[in-house]
């Protein structure tokens, strides 16, 4: 099979199309035909060794991905030719990817293979920041960060599906042109703009929840224009750098500062991860929330797709279509 490998760490123009060995299933197991593959923050940080997780090269790289089930191992009830989507640490930037068929979900009818691909991360780690770790309600303030990002775009979409009224803060017209057509109901351009101030104006005293997949030079203001008792969510920093938080501002607004991370969530809080996946599932299958794809690479061109995103054009989700 063909797959884009990063057979050293090194930036997106090192991967490498090559020739891998079939793979094929052990017990449990499930070999998928990738059809789609999205690109994910994390994937450029894996190929520079640069993320908290180390895979030693050679590996392909791609974390999320839509396609056809080709074979099955024992004890296992998918079929061929089922239409399936998961995620996995890396490898999706290839024609075939073997995974536990537990770590596979089906895709909804009417959805393709690009949406189902660009659906799982984002909108996972989107969602239980919102509803689980924010306890987001109708009406409240939310104010996003890197919101026509991959993660972004999902918590915007998902937070106008929730009945939340949404801040958008990016670093363009044409990223915050597109938060608004995607329900944000007011927009900050943070390069630009006084955030904390115009936060502070839009709301009228302050936000209810910052969702923050951006950090370094951003996080604080936004943290300075939450209300009372509001809800901070530190999810990843993009920005490339951890912010510091003067803890006075935490204590004297009462505010809650919380972590979330996709792979550890339904670990330590299974069963609100169970609930928000069966909510996440249905909003999906009835067409409530769509990821928006912003940009299509052919596989031989992974590495050009991966450049886009660390190149900071990305609009919503990228996607890799394999075959
Ligand atoms: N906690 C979790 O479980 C979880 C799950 C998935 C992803 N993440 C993390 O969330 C972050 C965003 O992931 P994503 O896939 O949404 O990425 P993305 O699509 O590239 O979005 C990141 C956004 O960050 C902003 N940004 C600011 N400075 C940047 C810089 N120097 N380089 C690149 N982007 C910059 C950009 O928006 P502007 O240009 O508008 O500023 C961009 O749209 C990453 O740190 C990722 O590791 C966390």
């Amino acid at each position: 099979m063909k797959a884009m490998v990063c057979r050293e760490y090194g930036t997106p123009e090192d991967l490498q199309l090559m020739d891998l060995p079939d793979p094929s299933p052990g017990p449990g197991e499930v070999v998928v035909g990738v059809r789609a593959a999205a690109v994910n923050f994390p994937d450029v940080l894996f190929i520079s060794g640069g993320y908290q997780v180390k895979i030693p090269p050679p590996f392909a790289p791609g974390s999320e991905f839509a396609g056809e089930v080709l074979a099955v191992g024992d004890g296992v009830t998918y079929s061929p030719g089922a239409r399936v989507s998961g995620s996995v640490m890396v490898g999706a930037f290839a024609e075939k990817v073997v995974l536990k068929a537990d770590s596979l979900a089906p895709m909804p009818d009417g959805v393709d293979f690009a949406d189902a691909a660009a659906f799982g991360v984002t909108y996972r780690t989107a969602y239980y920041a919102l509803r689980s770790v924010a306890g987001v309600q109708r009406g409240d303030w939310v104010v996003v960060l890197g919101a026509a990002g991959g993660v972004g775009l999902a918590a915007v979409d998902l937070a106008v599906a929730l009945g939340a009224r949404v801040i958008a803060a990016a670093s363009s017209a044409e990223k915050l042109a597109l938060c608004r057509t995607r329900g944000a109901e007011a927009t900050v351009d943070y390069d630009r703009e006084n955030l904390r101030d115009r936060i502070k104006e839009i709301t009228a005293g302050g936000a209810r929840a910052v969702l923050d997949p951006v950090g370094g030079r951003y996080a604080e203001p936004a943290l300075r224009a939450l209300g009372r008792g509001g809800t901070f969510v530190t999810l990843g920093y993009a920005a490339g750098s951890i912010p510091s938080i003067p803890l006075n501002l935490v204590l004297l607004k009462a505010i809650t500062v919380r972590g979330m991370e996709i792979r550890t969530f339904p670990v330590d809080r299974p069963d609100e991860a169970v609930r928000d996946n069966r909510e996440l599932a249905q909003l999906f299958s009835s067409g409530a929330v769509r990821p928006y794809i912003g940009a299509r690479f052919p596989l031989h061109e992974a590495g050009k797709a991966l450049r886009h995103v660390a190149d900071r054009k990305a609009l919503g989700k990228v996607i890799i279509d394999v075959c």
